[in-house]
């Protein structure tokens, strides 16, 4: 069988040897985190993160808001799940915005349109259970968008789609803990079977 016939699976990857490797980073240094073997296009990417650096930004100050002005009987309670949950979106705001920094882009804090960058919404919310409601929506919002971006990303720009898979996980645990608390406070499982 001629070498262009064989099964594409039968072809190990290629592995680049240290000398070359070593040889390569040492050229194009400002290009810092971006090396010649970042497939993804990095402008495209830095948009993208502007986008979710958005999203975050929100959520912070939507859980903020909501700890702070959450009142009614066995608001404590709801109130400290709120704070977590506002300084967790605050860790991330942190990470998205020193990606962008890596990939040489600009993270942009800039509250100028802030809402249309972002994909959730604010949410103002008048009593406990619709400031649940807004959370849980927010979540599932974020979970959608960034299970996407995590196959957009695939193998072009692993440590942007390593990110987001952390956030992913967390956000997926955010929506978890305000059905639970929706449920606790509406006295009936929300899922349908
Ligand atoms: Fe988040
Ligand atoms: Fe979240």
């Amino acid at each position: 069988m001629a070498d262009s016939k064989k099964p594409f699976l039968t072809k190990k990857p290629f592995l680049t040897d240290v000398k070359t490797l070593r040889a390569r980073a040492r050229k194009h240094l400002e290009g810092g985190a971006v090396t010649g073997t970042y497939k993804g296009n990095v402008k495209k990417t830095i948009e993208i993160l502007q986008s979710v650096l958005a999203t975050e930004i929100v959520c912070v100050l939507r859980y903020t808001m909501h700890a702070v002005a959450a009142t009614g009987i066995s608001s404590e309670g709801v109130k400290a799940e709120f704070a977590e949950h506002a300084k967790e979106e605050q860790e991330h705001m942190n990470q998205v915005a020193e990606r962008i920094n890596q990939l040489g882009g600009k993270p942009n804090f800039n509250p100028d349109g802030l809402l249309s960058r972002s994909a959730s919404q604010y949410g103002e919310a008048g009593d406990l259970v619709d400031m649940i409601r807004e959370n849980l929506i927010a979540e599932r919002i974020a979970v959608d968008h960034y299970r996407e971006l995590i196959r957009y990303f695939g193998n072009d720009d692993p440590g942007t789609r390593a990110m987001l898979e952390g956030i992913l996980l967390v956000e997926e645990e955010h929506a978890n803990d305000m059905h639970d608390l929706l449920v606790a406070h509406e006295g009936r499982p929300m899922l349908k079977s």
